[in-house]
């Protein structure tokens, strides 16, 4: 029913995802939410004006003292109401913040005034995202100079793209097609310019569209991360055997305590920032000394150093 309605009155975009069904359905229930109320307050405002209307000029009316239950009432109801859509919202939120294990990780890097896109295999892409259907995708986006968001209506999903930190969100395509992807931040004078399309295929097409040819070549993000790491040295502190450094095998999702007492889970986040601003925090039972790595490598290193780092004693 929500379907032809979609259809027949296009208020909205078509729906691609689950998620985007449940965020359309909390999307009309508010609209409905705010339509009875619309309604509702006029027509009660009108309400009362006729009928206590003063009927002559030396009517004088009747003292009110308030009323216990009313106040009760008109308290209770919108905390009721309120709740349930923030609560509704959060379940949302959640579950589009938290991609399921099994997801692919496609990074995003945005920049002015493009979409640059790499996959896990290593093949690279600009302003245009390759999915397959029925696979959850977690994309791990950043942006290399200004704030964009990355943006993409028929999943109902956005997330900004944020210098200098990693923000994830996570979808699952339900039906095949070429969809819109947009920037959704002002981002300068090409901004307008700064869109592209979704392409959501088959597995088979997906994994004959990564055969394809590209001109970077096909090194994938763990292979790049492994050579970079050997041509920065990060091998001479960090090699698990009573280094200057911590060992970083099976680094990544443990937790990692610092010297200033706090912890941290070893997340994509986390090694970025220790590559590009390590004395932010030193790992418990060492010294500040590894220097930052930031201007030397480019998001895209960084995001291949983070690759490698993660696939470390990791059988
Ligand atoms: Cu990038 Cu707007």
């Amino acid at each position: 029913m929500w379907e032809t309605l979609f259809r027949d009155f296009s208020f909205l975009p078509e729906q691609a995802s689950e998620h985007a069904g449940q965020v359309d359905l909390l999307y009309f229930f508010c609209v409905a939410l705010t339509a009875v109320f619309t309604v509702l307050i006029p027509a009660v405002m009108v309400f009362v004006a006729i009928k206590f209307k003063r009927k002559s000029d030396d009517e004088v009316p009747k003292p009110v003292h308030g009323s216990l239950p009313l106040e009760i009432a008109w308290s209770v109801i919108p905390f009721v109401v309120t709740m349930v859509l923030f609560g509704w919202g959060a379940v949302l939120f959640f579950n589009y913040s938290s991609p399921p294990p099994n997801s692919l990780d496609v990074h995003v890097v945005g920049k002015q005034w493009m979409w640059k896109i790499q996959h896990p295999e290593g093949k690279r892409e600009i302003n245009q995202l390759h999915v397959p259907v029925n696979q959850p995708i977690r994309l791990i986006i950043t942006s290399e100079d200004v704030l964009h968001s990355f943006y993409l209506p028929v999943f109902r999903i956005k997330r900004d793209a944020v210098p200098g930190r990693y923000q994830t969100m996570w979808f699952e395509a339900t039906k095949t097609g070429e969809f819109h992807l947009f920037c959704a931040e002002y981002c300068g004078t090409e901004h307008s310019l700064m869109i592209g399309s979704v392409i959501v295929m088959s597995p088979e097409e997906y994994d004959q569209w990564l055969q394809t040819d590209d001109q970077d070549g096909s090194e994938t993000p763990v292979a790049a991360g492994e050579r970079l790491f050997s041509e920065l040295r990060c091998n001479s502190c960090h090699n698990g055997a009573g280094g200057n450094g911590p060992s970083l095998d099976s680094l990544y999702r443990t937790r990692v305590a610092f010297t200033d007492g706090t912890n941290a889970i070893a997340d994509e986040s986390y090694i970025r920032e220790s590559i590009v601003d390590p004395r932010r925090h030193t790992v418990a039972g060492f010294g500040p000394m590894m220097p930052t790595f930031q201007g030397q490598v480019s998001e895209e290193q960084v995001f291949e150093l983070i690759s490698y780092i993660k696939t470390l004693g990791v059988e």
